[in-house]
């Protein structure tokens, strides 16, 4: 069989009130990623090449959100909202490049899978001429009703226009749908709008391709898949479902979680089987975790990679470009920026490393700061392999620190260590015999002084 081609026409112009917000609906993220990036990521994962996107506002900051992979992707603006059809109208011009199967869908159904989609178009394949994907729900409320009769989808009817009789059907309209490419442009065409809402309603394509002998099919998928987003109480719903199902995807794939729904993922985590998360993790996005590798409760981390075997935390911040290697550990109260973490080298205690080349098993000590930023540029400290920086050190870059050497507790490093050196910058200690026994005494005869006073 040779591959059909195919158009996916995403809604996104509605004006999303319910958010109360100054940006568009489909622009507030699920797992870090803008609503309409996950639904384009679902048609590009189900083999669609070109997506056509209809927008009423923020044009631009949608289609940035939405172009992340490979599919082709045009914006079309709906000036005014007439109603589902009229908005798939104004991706006419993408339309009419001819497609096999024109499939639409909503902006704000992050939780769609590809698999879904995928059902859609093949059963076009298999000879229907509009096929739309339904689910079964207790609160149908406000959707439209799929009426079937033999198996084959006679019409959808809106809440608004339904006899009591329809609006007791529980197969309702997840308003998602696919159409045969070479007949979408006459149908949607045909549509009107002469119901309760005086809108297009794209729904009524199903009336229509019956009308003139074709056919249509109502298809099952999971309620949760076709959930629309409302309201801001609706996306922490949409966000807890896609971060159950992604940390259950993760666990069969290998991944220790020990508190599975404490650990909150982005939507590109990747985390390699054999990696143990512990509780109270959170991963911003760009995160790499490597097999072997230990999460300890409590890190927050952000565009970093975490080599096989490396542990982090309790209690640690990796910034965006930390590089840890196999084996490194980056221990409690640590933040790590845009570094380079040697194989087995240490960070275990309350330090700020940032741009930073740390070589292998180096270690450094507790408390130690890379004094990076001049208050105008960042500057950059090299530790060479092995190195021992002792703690409560502040190492001001740029500074470089040769293999081996050794760095004295408490130094304040502002020129370049040769390597195997020893390095001490700081006060030289004096001790006075017998002064804190005077001190003590004159401090005594102070108080009293006072108390005679009073
Ligand atoms: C629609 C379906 C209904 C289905 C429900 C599922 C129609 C007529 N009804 O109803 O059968 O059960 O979705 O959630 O299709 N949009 C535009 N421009 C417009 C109108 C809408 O872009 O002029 C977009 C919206 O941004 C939204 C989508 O289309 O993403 C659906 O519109 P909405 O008004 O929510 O339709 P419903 O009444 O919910
Ligand atoms: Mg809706």
């Amino acid at each position: 069989m040779t591959e059909r081609t195919c158009l996916a026409v995403v809604l996104a112009a509605g004006e999303g009130t319910r958010m109360k917000s100054e940006r568009s609906k489909v622009l507030h993220a699920v797992a870090g990623l803008p609503m309409i990036g996950h639904v384009v990521a679902a048609v590009e994962a189900a083999g669609v090449e070109d997506v056509a996107l209809v927008i009423g506002r923020d044009g631009d900051a949608v289609s940035a959100a939405a172009s992340s992979g490979a599919a082709r992707i045009s914006t079309h603006l709906q000036t005014e909202r007439l109603g589902t059809g009229h908005a798939v109208l104004a991706a006419r011009e993408a339309i009419a490049r001819g497609y096999d199967d024109v499939l639409v869908l909503f902006g704000d159904t992050p939780l769609l899978l590809p698999d879904t989609l995928k059902a859609a178009r093949a059963a076009l394949a298999d000879g229907a001429d509009v096929t739309v994907i339904g689910f079964n729900t207790d609160k149908p409320t406000g959707y439209g009703r799929l009426l079937e009769r033999d198996g084959a989808l006679v019409a959808i009817r809106e809440e608004k226009d339904a006899s009591e009789k329809e609006r007791a059907v529980t197969f309702c309209n997840g308003g998602l749908m696919a159409i045969r490419g070479g007949d979408a442009l006459t149908l949607i065409d045909a549509i009107g709008n002469d119901n309760a809402k005086g809108e297009y309603y794209l729904t009524d394509i199903v009336e229509i391709v019956r009308a003139r002998g074709g056919s249509a099919v109502a298809i099952e998928a999971p309620a949760e898949q076709l959930m629309g987003v409302n309201t801001r109480a609706e996306l922490a719903v949409a966000e807890a479902v896609w971060q159950a199902r992604r940390r259950q995807t993760l666990m069969l794939s290998g991944v220790t979680m020990i508190a599975p729904e404490t650990v909150f993922l982005a939507h590109d985590t990747v985390i390699e089987p054999d990696a143990v998360i512990e509780p109270n993790v959170v991963f911003a996005s760009g995160v790499t975790v490597r097999g072997g590798a230990v999460i300890h409760p409590f890190c927050h981390i952000e565009q970093s990679e975490i080599g096989p075997g490396a542990q982090i935390g309790p209690f640690a911040r990796l910034r965006p470009g930390s590089k840890l290697g196999a084996g490194s550990k980056v221990g409690n109260f640590c933040e790590v920026k845009k570094s380079v973490v040697g194989e087995g080298a240490k960070i275990n205690h309350l330090s700020y490393i940032g741009d930073a080349q740390i070589g292998a098993k180096a270690n450094i000590g507790a408390g130690t700061i890379t004094c990076n930023y001049d208050g105008t540029n960042k500057h950059l400290t090299e530790i060479g392999a092995g190195v021992f920086v002792g703690s409560n050190t502040s190492l001001v870059a740029p500074v470089s620190i040769g293999e081996g050497a050794y760095i004295a507790s408490g130094s304040v490093i502002t020129e370049n260590v040769e390597a195997d050196a020893l390095a001490l910058a700081r006060a030289r200690q004096t001790a006075k015999p017998g002064r804190a026994r005077d001190i003590r005494a004159r401090n005594a005869a102070l108080k009293e002084r006072k108390q005679g006073k009073s």
